[in-house]
């Protein structure tokens, strides 16, 4: 008997172990510039030198300042050649990968002024970027399928490139499966795979912003209401406790507020949110939703529109969730090539509403 438990035991660790190498093999997170390593929340950033060896280039040229509180916005290193950090990679699959930017003046570069370019693998990320004057990090996720991840510097003619820090890591796959439900993906979704993706907004519909240190992937949450077309439409709903969820697709916290639509009010319209994008690419809509409205099972139906277009007609989350409220489930949608700047976002009632007319998003 006690061996047999003593066995149990010890598979449980292996897979614990086995986990956490899978969510954090081939993790690459640096802190340009750095003389030494940096802790940021639980994450170790490397210093400058110890990331030297995945440079292609060997001038260095470090720079820094005081001027900030986030310290990884101390130093940066500057780019004045083309230059490629090239980092293994033992698992294939899709990586995020996030570039830090606070454009600061040190003795010898003013680094506002740089513009450059910036690709991965065969995606360029970014095109003729400048900084702006304030911080500001973008983040993609890329399919890796060889056995390294290349990504280029190339400066414009004339000007530099510079970076504060780097991350590279494995999104493991169960951001995608988890315990939410992903349902039939649109046509077109199979080319998501291969895509390489930016991050322009991830929202938390009526609750508030989440910082990297509250993500299991360290990934920022914006609060919903500057995107928020007419406030009074909606009331933002608190469940603490409610959800069931792993927080990987989403931390927890996105599910357990959201915002519903104000029964109090004599006319039931749609709430919708206006997002700034940029027309002539196709956006990757996911939306989160957890029913912590409901009392009882099937009492909500809803539609949910991009534009002018339905995508979501009569949803019932509780048959999404195969009958339980509380539970996570989300959805994922594929613009076409946007003609405009602005990407709208409605949930709203349904005609033949039987039960009172209602409509969430949590995310
Ligand atoms: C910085 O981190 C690297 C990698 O974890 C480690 O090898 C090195 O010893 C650390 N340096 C210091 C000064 O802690
Ligand atoms: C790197 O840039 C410097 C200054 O712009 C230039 O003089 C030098 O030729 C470049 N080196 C290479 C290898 O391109
Ligand atoms: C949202 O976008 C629509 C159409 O583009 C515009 O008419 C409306 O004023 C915008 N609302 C907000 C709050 O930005
Ligand atoms: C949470 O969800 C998981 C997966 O669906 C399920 O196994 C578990 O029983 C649920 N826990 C609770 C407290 O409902
Ligand atoms: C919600 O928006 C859609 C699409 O713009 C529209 O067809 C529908 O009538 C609206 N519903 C309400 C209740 O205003």
């Amino acid at each position: 008997m006690g061996y047999k438990d003593g066995l149990v035991s010890c598979i449980m660790v292996l897979c614990l172990v086995c986990l956490a190498y899978r969510v954090y093999a081939d993790s690459y997170l640096i802190d340009c510039g750095a003389t030494s390593n940096t802790t940021i929340g639980n994450r170790v950033f490397l210093a400058d030198r110890y990331a030297a060896k995945y440079l292609s280039t060997r001038p260095n040229i470090l720079v820094k300042t005081l001027s900030e509180n986030n310290l990884l916005y101390h130093t940066a290193r500057v780019f004045r050649n083309l230059t490629s950090y090239t980092f293994p990679i033992s698992q294939t699959g899709r990586y995020f990968i996030r570039f830090h930017f606070f454009p600061f003046t040190s003795k010898s570069y003013d680094l506002s002024s740089a513009k450059f370019m910036v690709f991965a693998q065969q995606f360029k990320l970014l095109n003729e970027f400048s900084p702006p004057k304030v911080s500001v990090v973008k983040e993609y996720s890329v399919l890796v399928n060889t056995n390294r991840l290349t990504i280029l510097i190339v400066p414009t003619v004339n000007s530099i490139a510079f970076l504060n820090a780097i991350e590279v890591f494995l999104v493991p796959d169960s951001v995608t499966t988890d315990y939410a439900t992903l349902i039939n993906p649109l046509p077109g979704y199979k080319d998501l795979v291969t895509m390489a993706l930016e991050t322009f907004y991830r929202v938390n519909m009526g609750g508030s912003n989440i910082d990297f240190d509250g993500d299991k992937f360290w990934r920022s949450w914006i609060q919903d209401d500057r995107f928020l077309e007419q406030k009074d439409l909606s009331i933002d709903i608190h469940k603490y406790g409610a959800a069931n969820s792993s927080g990987l697709v989403a931390p927890l916290v996105v599910y357990e507020s959201c915002r519903e639509l104000n029964s109090q009010n004599d006319i039931i319209a749609n709430v919708s949110w206006n997002f700034s994008v940029n027309r002539g690419f196709q956006y990757s809509l996911r939306f989160h939703y957890c029913d912590i409205v409901s009392t009882s099972p099937d009492e909500l139906y809803f539609n949910v529109y991009v534009d002018s277009l339905m995508i979501s007609e009569d949803l019932d989350l509780t048959s999404l969730a195969k009958g339980s409220l509380d539970t996570p489930v989300y959805l994922d949608y594929i613009t076409p090539e946007l003609t405009t700047n602005t990407l709208r976002v409605s949930i709203g009632p349904t005609a033949g509403a039987q039960n009172q007319p209602n409509a969430i998003l949590n995310g």
